[in-house]
């Protein structure tokens, strides 16, 4: 984690904000859609198609990283089926960016040595206790995700899990806080949603507006008993509005963060991305950030359940306690 360049940004961010100008501030990197698993909610494997080479993804890092980046992301599909991935993050750390990764977890543990010195935060899906995240997921897929969560904290790395909630696996909330305490990691919960690349499809079968406001009351009482929820109160307020969760067009999604397809596409979030005009990054005359700025901002829509957006949504708001959530992690990832 570079302060210099993390305060420059921020500085840039509060100038653009004031101004009301975008500024491409935390932007994920999809290195491919392709992927080992097949998990049981996750159609992204199925979009595969072209990919940006090594040098293409550099120049994307570059020019995003001049017009102001301060954070890039990295996901898939499962990004390390690429053979370049951990040299792309390198890149970005490189340049003074702070890193993360988002991974499935069945490849990452021979490569965490490779990994640690670049990343600032590792992201592991977890679908529940043991049996429960391999039916959603992968046979064998638990033990690799929870030996890989064990090392990156040994090496020192700030991790974290998404739970993708589904109606089947509502129970799991408790056994991931309790091995989320165990292990040391953030714990994340998001709903399903029916289409990642539609939001218009809506949650999954049986995620209904009852279910989401217990599901959040029971996360805002572990919140409350100190346990370690990642999700901030502005993120679980808005999913107990569900299915009306916010809008869309007043998210921060194409202002302040975005997303660069595989192809050099960039899109505000996955979910509006096949309901906005696309810019490709390579053949925009002003590259990759011009292919930003000339982002369309996210058509109305009900806001969303996707916990990094809402919680960048929230930061980038200035909510209070979304941004104090923040610092606080950060603060205890450094021992303050
Ligand atoms: C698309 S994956 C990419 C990274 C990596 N392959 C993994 O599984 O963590 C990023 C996150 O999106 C979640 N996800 C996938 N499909 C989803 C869906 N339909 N609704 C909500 N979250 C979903 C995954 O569980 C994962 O936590
Ligand atoms: S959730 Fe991740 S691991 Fe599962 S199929 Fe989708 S991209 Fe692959």
């Amino acid at each position: 984690l570079s302060w210099s360049r993390l305060a420059l940004s921020s500085s840039r961010l509060a100038l653009a904000k004031a101004r009301g100008r975008k500024l491409p501030f935390s932007i994920t990197f999809i290195l491919t859609h392709r992927c080992n698993f097949r998990c049981t909610y996750c159609a992204i494997p199925d979009a595969a198609g072209f990919e940006m080479s090594t040098v293409q993804f550099q120049r994307a890092i570059d020019e995003l990283a001049a017009a102001g980046m301060a954070r890039a992301s990295f996901s898939g599909g499962e990004a390390l089926l690429r053979a370049d991935a951990i040299d792309l993050i390198a890149y970005a750390h490189g340049l003074g960016l702070t890193t993360s990764l988002n991974t499935n977890g069945w490849l990452t543990l021979p490569l965490l040595d490779r990994l640690a010195p670049v990343l600032d935060m590792l992201v592991v899906s977890l679908d529940g206790p043991g049996e429960r995240h391999d039916g959603e997921r992968h046979p064998g897929s638990f033990e690799r995700a929870m030996a890989t969560l064990d090392a990156a904290r040994r090496k020192g790395l700030a991790t974290a899990t998404i739970t993708v909630l589904t109606a089947r696996n509502t129970e799991v909330i408790e056994p991931v806080l309790t091995l989320a305490e165990r292990h040391g990691f953030w714990a994340y919960f998001q709903p399903a949603y029916e289409d990642c690349f539609a939001q218009e499809a809506g949650l999954a079968p049986g995620l209904g507006p009852a279910l989401l406001a217990d599901l959040s009351a029971r996360l805002v009482q572990h919140r409350q008993l100190g346990r370690p929820v990642g999700a901030s109160p502005g993120y679980l307020r808005r999913l107990a509005r569900a299915p009306q969760f916010g809008d869309c067009s007043r998210c921060h999604a194409g202002r302040y963060f975005g997303t660069v397809m595989p192809d050099g596409v960039l899109v505000p979030c996955h979910l509006v991305s096949q309901r906005v005009a696309p810019v490709n990054g390579l053949s925009h005359p002003g590259g990759f950030a011009g292919a930003f700025h000339a982002l369309d901002a996210p058509p109305t829509g009900p806001g969303c359940a996707i916990s990094p957006y809402q919680e960048s949504d929230l930061i980038f708001g200035l909510d209070p306690d979304a941004v104090a959530a923040a610092l606080r992690k950060l603060g205890r990832e450094l021992r303050w």
